[in-house]
Order: C-alpha cells, then structure tokens, then sequence
C-alpha cells in the first residue's frame, strides 16, 4: 500500500505567507498620522516607566522617541538580512523548487518591510516636534554583520525573527490604548515573521549540517561577537535618544537624571532587541539542534547583558 507522501515545510510556509500578506500602503497610507496624544508602544517595550520622576506626558514623550528608535532599528537589522537571504537562495538556485520559491518569497518580504519601516519613519518624521537621529550608517553596520561566518549571521536573524513574535504577542496585542497604525505595524510585521522564523530555523539548519563541530563552536564565538556589536549600536542609540528626549521636552537633565536615563534606558533597549530573542524558547531549540554546548553558551550571552 501506497503511503502518504508528507507535506514538505516549503509548501505550508508558501501557504501561510500568502495568507499574511499585506501591501505597504494598505497598512500607512502616506497620508496618514499618527495620534501623538496615545503611546505608540507600550511601556513594557519603551522603558519610560523605569525612569525616576517622569510624569506621564514626558513618559508619552520617551515613548514616542523610543518608537522613532524601533523603526530605525528594523531599517537597520534589514540592511543586512535581506543581502543575506539573496545570497543564501543563490547558492542553490538549482535545488528543490519549493525551498527556492519559499526563500525568494522572504528576501521580496523583507525588501517590503524596509520600505514599511521607511514609511512609518517618514510620516514620524514630518509631524513630531524635533528631530530624532538615529545610529548607522546601516550599510557600515551590515557590512560588519555580513563578514562573519554564515551561520553565525543566520543565528543573528532567527533571533531577531523570535523577538519580533515576542513583541506583538506579549507587548501590542489587546492594548487598545496604541496608535492603531503602529499596533498594525507589529501586527503585519509579526505574521510575516511568523513564517520567516520557519525557513530561518530551516537555514540555520542547512548550514549546520555542512559544519564541522569546531565550525558550530566558531560560529557561537562569532554569534556572541555579533550580539555584542549590537549591544554597542543600541547603548550609541541611547546617547541619541538622550539628546532628542531634552530638546522635545525643551529641558536638560540633572546629572543624576542623565545617570538614570542612560542605565534604564540600555537595559530596556537590551530587553526589546537582544534577550526577547536569546530568551525565546523557539530560539532556544533551534540552538539545541546545533550543538549540546551551544544553549549553555547562548545562556550566558544573555546573562551578560541582564
Ligand atoms: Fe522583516
Ligand atoms: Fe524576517
């Protein structure tokens, strides 16, 4: 008797992705606005409720500044995923059909979110009161991303694909107090994500199978020198964020204050960016796969940065 043949994951992944999609337009019309007057992200994801003496207009403020930040930091995370994805589909444009059509879905998908995030950044940028500088340029920080070892880059972005699902489904979702356009920028970004984090934990484990154990270990060292980097960019982001903070508020800190900004401030960028993600049990289980070792090692990434 005959067997069923099993469906492979290329074809659920095609099927789910085609079910999630959205146009740019349709979710920010370049018309729109946001409601300054509502958070754009909760405070769970903004940190401004760990910062002593801040009432809660200035808290919306923080928030507002933080949300300007989010969008930079998709802008930039993207500057290197999709070269990658491009690179990773090219290397085995002759293999199975399926895997060729998913993987060339996600690289047009994540092209599509850089001109998400580009949107949003713009109609932020034409209506709230000042100016808000950004870390980069995007394309120096995906050059360094991209001249470490492929796996340890592929770790990078299934990580950053498990902090995106964190972020709608623990922070945004059934907060009805979020401007609706961002609450519907996490939401798209979440869906398709959802199927990006399959085919990423699918690469992750391609690559490892061509990899000699001391090339896994290598990776882990160049995966934690990646996070590092990142950790870096976001603590430089925090200085920024401190600047474009006093001018909206048109007042300096104390020192003291300052102190407090910058502490809570980079451990709440480090909880949204870095350990939503290291912290994923998803993200964990694909680590598992790599090496017995390799949990243990991201574990103590995360501790680090706690
Ligand atoms: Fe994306
Ligand atoms: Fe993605």
């Amino acid at each position: 008797m005959d067997m069923p043949t099993p469906r492979h994951p290329w074809s659920s992944i095609l099927a789910a992705s085609h079910r999630a999609r959205f146009t740019v337009d349709a979710v920010l019309p370049e018309h729109a606005c946001f409601d300054f007057g509502r958070p754009l992200l909760p405070e769970s994801m903004t940190g401004a409720g760990a910062m002593p003496g801040l009432d809660a207009e200035r808290r919306l403020l923080l928030g507002h500044v933080r949300a300007h930040g989010y969008l930079a930091m998709f802008g930039l995370v993207e500057a290197f995923i999709l070269p990658f994805v491009v690179d990773h589909v090219a290397g085995d444009i002759g293999g199975e059909l399926g895997r060729t059509q998913a993987l060339l879905g996600f690289a047009a998908e994540e092209a599509k979110h850089i001109q998400l995030f580009e949107r949003f950044s713009r109609v932020f940028t034409r209506d709230f009161a000042v100016s808000c500088a950004v870390i980069g340029p995007a394309d120096a920080i995906a050059e360094a991303v991209l001249a470490q070892p492929q796996l340890a880059v592929a770790l990078l972005i299934l990580q950053i694909e498990w902090m995106t699902q964190q972020h709608w489904v623990a922070s945004v979702r059934g907060d009805e107090r979020i401007d609706p356009a961002f609450s519907e920028l996490l939401r798209v970004h979440w869906m398709e994500e959802a199927q990006h984090a399959r085919l990423d934990a699918i690469v992750v484990t391609e690559l490892a199978a061509r990899s000699t154990a001391a090339e896994i270990d290598g990776a882990l060292d160049a995966f934690a020198g990646l996070i590092e980097l990142l950790d870096g960019a976001l603590r430089d982001q925090v200085a920024l964020d401190l600047d474009a903070f006093e001018r909206a508020d048109a007042r300096r800190l104390s020192p003291a204050e300052r102190d407090a900004f910058v502490r809570t401030q980079h451990a709440s960028q480090r909880r949204v960016f870095l350990l939503d993600g290291l912290r994923h049990p998803a993200f964990l289980r694909t680590a598992h796969e790599l090496s017995p070792r390799a949990p243990g090692r991201i574990a103590a990434i995360a501790d680090r940065l706690h």
